[in-house]
């Protein structure tokens, strides 16, 4: 068995059909159940669902194999995974934010972010002083109660910043879904392991 860590919620729904190309049951994945393994053995794959923070930490001690993530969770707690393949799916943007059409405040700016250290390294290479905000969620409302200044965080769309009358400031980050590997799997099981991300590797694009 090839044991797979997925980030449950919208990355799942877009990476079931790249999975399936593995020979997953993308029915079975999508299931809306609460059991947290999903096992293929005709397939020989299990998949474990997880909150997409902990899909690093799986592969990372070896109780997955593989794991699918954003990028954003790899730059906030980097880890020594093996990364071969950009899925080019959950495509979006980590952004500084304000309110909209506000100055930019003087002195120390408060940031509110999920990702206090990507946050942190992105001020302070740029020479600017700032005070970082762990916050879990929902950040958007840290600038229009004055619990910060800014944030960073992930844009989609956009409708979640103009919202709640925010606006973007600068990007710092392009984010994608990746598939990591465990090291020591890549080399002991090398075969299965590599059959699997050729089978989800996205077909190259025809050339513009
Ligand atoms: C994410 C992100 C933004 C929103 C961006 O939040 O943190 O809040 O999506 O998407 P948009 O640009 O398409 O509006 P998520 O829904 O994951 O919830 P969260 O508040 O728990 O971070």
């Amino acid at each position: 068995m090839l044991t797979v860590a997925l980030p449950k919620g919208r990355v799942l729904r877009a990476v079931a059909p790249l999975l399936a190309r593995a020979g997953a049951d993308a029915q079975l994945l999508l299931a809306d159940d609460r059991s947290l393994v999903r096992e293929m053995p005709a397939a020989g794959l299990r998949f474990l669902l997880l909150k997409p923070d902990d899909v690093p930490t799986y592969v990372d001690y070896g109780a997955a194999d593989l794991g699918i993530c954003g990028r954003d969770v790899l730059l906030e707690r980097p880890v020594d995974l093996y990364q071969p393949v950009d899925l080019e799916v959950g495509r979006c943007r980590m952004v500084v934010a304000g309110v909209a059409a506000r100055p930019a405040p003087t002195g120390v700016p408060r940031v509110g972010t999920k990702y206090p250290r990507v946050a942190a390294e992105f001020f302070a290479r740029k020479g600017v002083q700032a005070e970082i905000i762990f916050l879990q969620g929902s950040v958007e409302l840290a600038p229009v109660t004055g619990l910060a200044d800014l944030i960073v965080d992930l844009v989609e769309t956009g409708a979640t910043l103009a919202q709640n009358g925010l606006e973007e400031r600068e990007e710092v980050a392009r984010i994608s879904s990746v598939l990591v590997a465990n090291r020591a799997a890549y080399k002991l099981r090398h075969e299965r392991v590599r059959g699997f991300i050729e089978a989800v590797r996205p077909p190259p694009r025809p050339p513009a």
